[in-house]
């Protein structure tokens, strides 16, 4: 099944007009990325009894969304990363011009796709509104900006971290679970999903943090630059040890919040192992 969403994908970008820009996109949305979102927006809705491929428009919104994230992340205005899914970021395999307008292209494109995620034109509006609430200045984009705030200060607390991991990381773990829902028809339920997807992006978080000290960027994929960029993150400011503890008991938190929904949540869980064991 993921091979048909990476083959939905493909025919996505090629269905744009051919350009640079569209050549960008295509180059790094195609890159490997884990599609976590995506899987996590699939299990929800198989959990309550629906299809996959029915979700195949929202989860290219948010693979598309969190893509263009991660092409401005590796700006050098930002965090200035030269690697990322196993091959040269965006602007150094283009331009930077380029980049900038290929995230752009991203951004714009989700929305097109979220627009037609849903026979239902109410429901494809509830996935609209949480697409653009889950990546803009209230959420991922806010995360951005505190994060390079953090940047070379030794003042940042754990609840301020805590913080930007919500917003940076937890709003785009969130908005799968709560399309899910959505697409279910669960409306009921999207307050609980909230609860689960901020648990689940914050572990996720810290686990980011944790790689990036102790795996190399060959490992990893992407360029490891959290030192050099003077990054707060939760190993600079717990260490090591207590990060890995913090991480745990955020899984542990995750997982009882999984269990108790009104569904099957085994695939979820699945995903959840996957990502709390993996090594990039
Ligand atoms: C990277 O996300 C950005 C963070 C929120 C840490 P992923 O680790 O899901 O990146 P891809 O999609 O697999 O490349
Ligand atoms: C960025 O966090 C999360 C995004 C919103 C893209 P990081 O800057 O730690 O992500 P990586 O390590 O570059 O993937
Ligand atoms: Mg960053
Ligand atoms: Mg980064
Ligand atoms: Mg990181």
């Amino acid at each position: 099944m993921m091979n048909e969403f990476e083959e939905f994908l493909q025919r996505q970008c090629r269905l744009l007009k051919h350009s640079e820009v569209s050549e960008a996109m295509e180059y790094s949305l195609m890159g490997k990325g884990k599609r976590l979102r995506p899987q996590l927006l699939f299990a929800v809705m198989e959990g309550y009894g629906l299809v996959a491929k029915d979700g195949f428009m929202a989860a290219g919104a948010l693979e598309m969304m969190h893509t263009y994230s991660l092409i401005h992340d590796d700006l050098p205005a930002m965090d200035n990363d030269d690697y990322r899914r196993g091959r040269k970021t965006c602007h150094k395999q283009f331009n930077e011009a380029t980049a900038i307008l290929a995230g752009d292209g991203l951004l714009t494109q989700a929305f097109a796709l979220a627009a037609e995620s849903s026979a239902d034109p109410m429901k494809a509006l509830k996935i609209v509104k949480e697409l653009a609430s889950a990546g803009g200045a209230e959420g991922m984009i806010l995360g951005q900006i505190k994060d390079l705030e953090a940047e070379n200060s030794a003042a940042v607390t754990l609840e301020q971290l805590k913080e930007v991991h919500l917003y940076k990381t937890g709003c785009l773990f969130t908005a799968p679970l709560v399309m899910g829902a959505i697409l279910a028809g669960q409306d009921a339920a999207i307050s609980q999903w909230r609860r689960i997807g901020a648990l689940m992006g914050l572990a996720f978080q810290i686990q980011d943090d944790i790689l990036d000290v102790t795996k190399s960027s060959k490992e990893l994929g992407k360029s490891a630059s959290d030192l050099d960029n003077k990054k707060s993150t939760y190993v600079t400011i717990l260490g090591l040890g207590q990060a890995q503890d913090a991480m745990t008991e955020v899984y542990r938190q995750t997982r009882d919040a999984i269990r108790q929904m009104d569904m099957n949540t085994q695939q979820l869980i699945a995903i959840l192992d996957a990502m709390e064991f993996r090594q990039y």
